[in-house]
């Protein structure tokens, strides 16, 4: 691997573990004005400091992201479904690898929909990505995604996703956390970061299913709804970074979210439900 691709992939994976805690903003792209990601700018702004990275597109990257800011960017580049349409596996890749340098990015990354009616589009799709990204240096993330399907969130499925993505080129895989999690790792031979799915019952349960994926060999989450629709998502952010690189339990990582929230320094719910 050549020193730029090492260098984009580390300054995102940090510490003794190489982790990573990836703020997901992304939604917007297929879901619209998202609950309390109505406005990115003002859901982005309190949480940039405590992130590691940042998923996004390039519209919410160049509107609601100050230039100044030293966080690397993890460029979605596919897209071309919305939830009104009941297949969501329809993508393309809609912004190129030049654009993703052009916008100083890190990374770049595409929906997989493995199963699905387009699984062959977008595996094609990432494997041409790669083909791109290792020819500039830039280290691409698949994310296998499920569409409406949330229910094929299980190993026996995610494990084929991800070993699909990987021998096709993936340098990162994006993944949903399931029981048997350690099944997938094994069989996947790139780094992990797990996403977090809609909004839990609980912070307590976000903060679970972090712990048990790091626990299992995730190499960091790439988590959205489960930090900004909470209504402490600085001190959720705090606490999930303990839980990435200082390996706290899901109880550690509860006791942070409390001393966080009694100091009143986390007030940053960012729009009203
Ligand atoms: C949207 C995505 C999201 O970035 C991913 O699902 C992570 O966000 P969340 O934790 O809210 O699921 O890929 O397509």
């Amino acid at each position: 691997m050549d020193w730029g691709m090492r260098n984009r992939i580390q300054r995102m994976f940090r510490g003794d573990r190489g982790n990573t805690v990836m703020l997901a903003v992304d939604h917007g792209y297929f879901m619209g004005p998202t609950r309390r990601l109505e406005n990115p700018a003002a859901t982005i702004r309190p949480l940039l400091p405590y992130a590691d990275a940042l998923a996004l597109t390039r519209g919410v990257l160049r509107t609601s992201v100050p230039p100044a800011t030293d966080t690397p960017m993890v460029l979605r580049v596919s897209g071309g479904a919305t939830v009104l349409k009941e297949d969501l596996s329809h993508e393309a890749i809609t912004t190129s690898v030049q654009e993703a340098l052009r916008l100083n990015c890190s990374a770049v990354a595409l929906s997989v929909f493995v199963g699905a009616p387009h699984e062959h589009d977008s595996l094609v799709n990432l494997a041409r990505l790669v083909d791109d990204g290792e020819a500039a240096g830039l280290p691409v993330m698949a994310i296998t995604a499920v569409g409406k399907e949330l229910e094929k969130r299980d190993a026996r499925y995610l494990a084929l996703a991800c070993r699909v993505s990987a021998e096709l080129g993936a340098h990162l895989v994006k993944t949903y956390y399931c029981d048997d999690f350690e099944k997938v790792v094994e069989g996947c031979p790139v780094p992990i970061v797990v996403a977090g799915g809609p909004k839990l019952d609980s912070d307590r349960a976000a903060l679970e299913l972090a712990a048990n994926a790091i626990r299992l060999g995730a190499h960091g989450i790439d988590m959205g709804r489960n930090i900004w629709q909470s209504d402490h998502p600085v001190a959720m952010l705090k606490a999930l970074r303990a839980i990435v690189h200082e390996k706290a339990d899901a109880d550690a990582a509860l006791g942070i979210l409390a001393a966080e929230r009694s100091r009143g320094r986390t007030a940053t719910t960012p729009a009203a439900a």
